[in-house]
């Protein structure tokens, strides 16, 4: 098979590096890739969707797979498809679910799926009379896509008054931010469960767990995510009765009524509370950086999976019994302004998988391109075990000014 991965980050890489192994895999191209997917196959300059649907059909590419949320909003699939092209992932339509969080809500709303108490907004002053009779904290989410940005947590009616102003007056957001949904504060954990689509039902993965925030115990600013831990140890088979339950099956049956089956991966971002589990969001794709820890305890091969489920037939998923432990290496300042192409040192001497993001490869050196640079992902049969294989590993890497957590992994102590 020849195959086409559309994407440039640490996602990305870890498709490629599942790929390179697998015996039905020819050829790899990556749409515009990294520093790793450059070993892995080779990278392209093509990124428009008419400059890749030429490019599958002159290739004679026989499957792609859409990593980043954009061009699947934007139509890939469905451009793929009217050539007659093979691709992994939802029409347009379908990823507005991503694409869309007040249609996202509404879906939800619809087919009784538990979620956050959440009105939308597209009147400024509506909005405001809203937030003055409502408790605090409260979450603010424009509607868009604003590139993990849109959602703020606010404590207090004056922060609420200024974000509201924000997205809905000054457009920080763009058209993102025009249209707003205000919903109920859930105070609980994290999981992400990131399912298989074959267009008639869905097969979840492990649970995952991502870590948003930029500094150790969960402080600080929201980043694209800063480690994850498969499987995570929180989410329990109680939870995931819960969220088969009351997430996952009314999911399929909306889907199926309003025609937005699709073949792909579709991922549910849920809050466990005391109260069981609620959808924070969908995102109909593989995330980063669960897919760093999750893929490769993934034993299918991945092209038999997704094959299969091109075809509408079952899958059945096996992992590893084993834990994997990603961290990100980001750039200093990151998630606010950066500085790139500064040079990665240490590489050499690092026993664990690295799996490159935001880097370049210039000669026989690797240069940073972007916030989140690298990844390095350690496995072992305890979270301890797959933690010092990455720490013992990352910190022989340096870049000026990069840094990364160093508590990923770790709350199983705390049990
Ligand atoms: P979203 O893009 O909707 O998943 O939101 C991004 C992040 O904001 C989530 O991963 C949570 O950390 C936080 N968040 C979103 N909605 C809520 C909520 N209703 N209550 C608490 N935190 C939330
Ligand atoms: N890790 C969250 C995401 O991929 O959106």
């Amino acid at each position: 098979m020849r195959v086409l991965v559309v994407g440039t980050g640490g996602r990305e890489a870890t498709i490629g590096w599942k790929l390179k192994n697998d015996p039905k895999v020819k050829k790899i191209f990556f749409a515009k890739g990294n520093a790793s997917t450059q070993e892995y196959g080779e990278n392209i300059y093509e990124d428009s969707i008419p400059e890749l649907v030429e490019f599958a059909i002159r290739e004679k590419i026989d499957l792609t797979i859409v990593g980043p949320e954009a061009p699947l909003v934007e139509g890939i699939v469905d451009k793929f498809k009217a050539e007659g092209l093979k691709i992994f992932g939802p029409n347009s339509k379908a990823a507005s679910l991503e694409g869309s969080k007040a249609f996202s809500k509404k879906f939800m709303q619809t087919y009784g799926i538990k979620t956050a108490q959440a009105q939308v907004f597209e009147v400024y002053q509506e909005a405001l009379d809203y937030v003055k009779n409502h408790n605090f904290p409260l979450v603010i989410k424009a509607s868009g896509l604003a590139g993990g940005k849109g959602v703020v947590i606010c404590e207090n009616l004056e922060e609420a008054d200024a974000v509201v102003h924000d997205f809905m007056i000054r457009k920080i957001h763009g058209d993102a931010g025009i249209k707003i949904i205000i919903e109920d504060f859930l105070q609980g954990f994290e999981a992400s469960i990131i399912c298989f689509s074959n267009g008639e039902t869905l097969f979840p993965c492990i649970p995952v767990k991502d870590y948003k925030k930029v500094g150790e115990k969960d402080q600080g600013m929201n980043t694209g995510g800063m480690g994850s831990v498969a499987p995570s140890p929180e989410f329990n088979g109680m939870h995931y009765a819960d969220f088969e339950k009351n997430i996952m099956l009314p999911t399929i049956e909306g889907l199926k009524k309003e025609n937005l089956d699709f073949k792909g991966f579709i991922y549910f971002g849920l809050m466990v509370t005391p109260e069981g589990c609620h959808l924070l969001e969908y995102n109909m794709r593989l995330g980063d950086p669960e897919t760093q820890a999750l893929l490769p305890l993934l034993e299918n091969s991945l092209v038999d999976v997704i094959n299969d489920c091109m075809e509408g037939k079952p899958v059945e998923l096996k992992f590893a019994d084993q834990k994997a432990v990603c961290v990100v290496m980001v750039s200093g300042g990151y998630p606010g302004n950066i500085e790139t192409g500064l040079k990665i040192k240490g590489l050499n001497n690092v026993e664990a998988l690295c799996l490159m993001a935001g880097a370049r490869k210039g000669g026989d050196n690797y240069y940073t391109t972007g916030g989140r640079v690298l990844n390095v992902v350690g496995f072992g049969d305890s979270y301890e075990a797959a933690r010092k294989q990455v720490y013992d590993n990352i910190k022989k890497i340096s870049f000026d000014y990069g840094f990364y957590r160093h508590d990923i992994g770790l709350f199983e102590q705390k049990k």
